[in-house]
């Protein structure tokens, strides 16, 4: 990465025509591909106690994909979607039993404890203020209902699975990170793993289950890049992490 470059590039998607355009021919993610739909599907629901059947479900952040949406209802769930931009064309979804919102404050238009399960997939990771939406998923999940997130750790400007470059992210200071980085749909929170489990456990959850992926590259080849020496050995292996957590009473947190 070029920081001027970056740097321009950003100051760019500042003007909301430019984000405007740049928002109708960015494809949002694998969602909208039936085979991931189903697999995520799957890799979501062998990690909590729910079934399906009758579950109320919100999908945070679906972006454009509906897949996961699509598969989830198949197999009886109330499904309702939440999204801080509006990507889906609610005609072109008509045929599913979607309740569909959008909110640019974050604020989810439903009262407290309205789901059983509430799941994300690549969206913790693009959130300037996670523990912001933490408090807001758990505000809408029922106590004893769980959360599942799937959240990519890795750069989203290229470079993955390159130990000099999968966390180049993490050579920039805040200020400067923001700079190259806050209009664009690249922007990552560049939270690590132990991180994330604090967030979790502040917001009043309760991890109960965890899918790591790990950087294929060995743990000397990450601690040979000057700016991951301080890292600790987990937070610099998980690449990707799937958590899901219990929501507990915000006294007991
Ligand atoms: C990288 S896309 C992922 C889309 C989809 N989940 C997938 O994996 O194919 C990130 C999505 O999260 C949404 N998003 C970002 N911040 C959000 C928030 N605070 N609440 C709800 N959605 C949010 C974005 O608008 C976008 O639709």
């Amino acid at each position: 990465m070029f920081p001027p470059k970056e740097i321009a590039l950003n100051l760019l998607m500042h003007s909301s025509a430019v984000r405007s355009r740049a928002r109708r021919r960015h494809n949002t993610g694998v969602l909208s591909d039936a085979g991931h739909g189903r697999q995520v599907l799957e890799s979501f629901t062998a990690l909590i106690p729910e079934a399906l059947d009758g579950c109320a479900i919100l999908e945070v952040g679906p972006g454009q994909g509906v897949e996961l949406a699509r598969a989830a209802i198949g197999a009886g769930a109330s499904y309702c979607a939440f999204d801080v931009s509006e990507y889906l064309d609610t005609d072109a979804i008509a045929d599913l039993d979607l309740d569909y919102r959008v909110d640019s404050s974050g604020h989810m238009p439903w009262p407290d404890g309205s789901f059983d399960v509430v799941w994300s997939h690549s969206v913790l990771e693009h959130v300037p203020e996670p523990a912001s939406l933490l408090a807001e998923i758990h505000r809408v999940i029922r106590t004893g209902g769980h959360h599942v997130a799937s959240i990519d750790l890795e750069t989203h400007l290229g470079g993955r699975e390159d130990p000099e470059h999968m966390y180049e992210f993490l050579k920039y200071p805040q200020w400067m990170w923001n700079l190259m980085t806050s209009h664009r749909s690249g922007f990552v929170n560049r939270l690590r793993l132990s991180q994330w489990r604090s967030l979790f456990a502040q917001a009043g959850f309760e991890i109960t289950g965890e899918r790591i992926r790990s950087a294929r590259c060995g743990l000397d080849e990450l601690r040979a890049v000057p700016y991951l020496r301080s890292y600790a050995d987990e937070d610099l292996l998980a690449k990707a992490v799937t958590i899901a957590a219990r929501s507990v009473p915000a006294t007991a947190s």
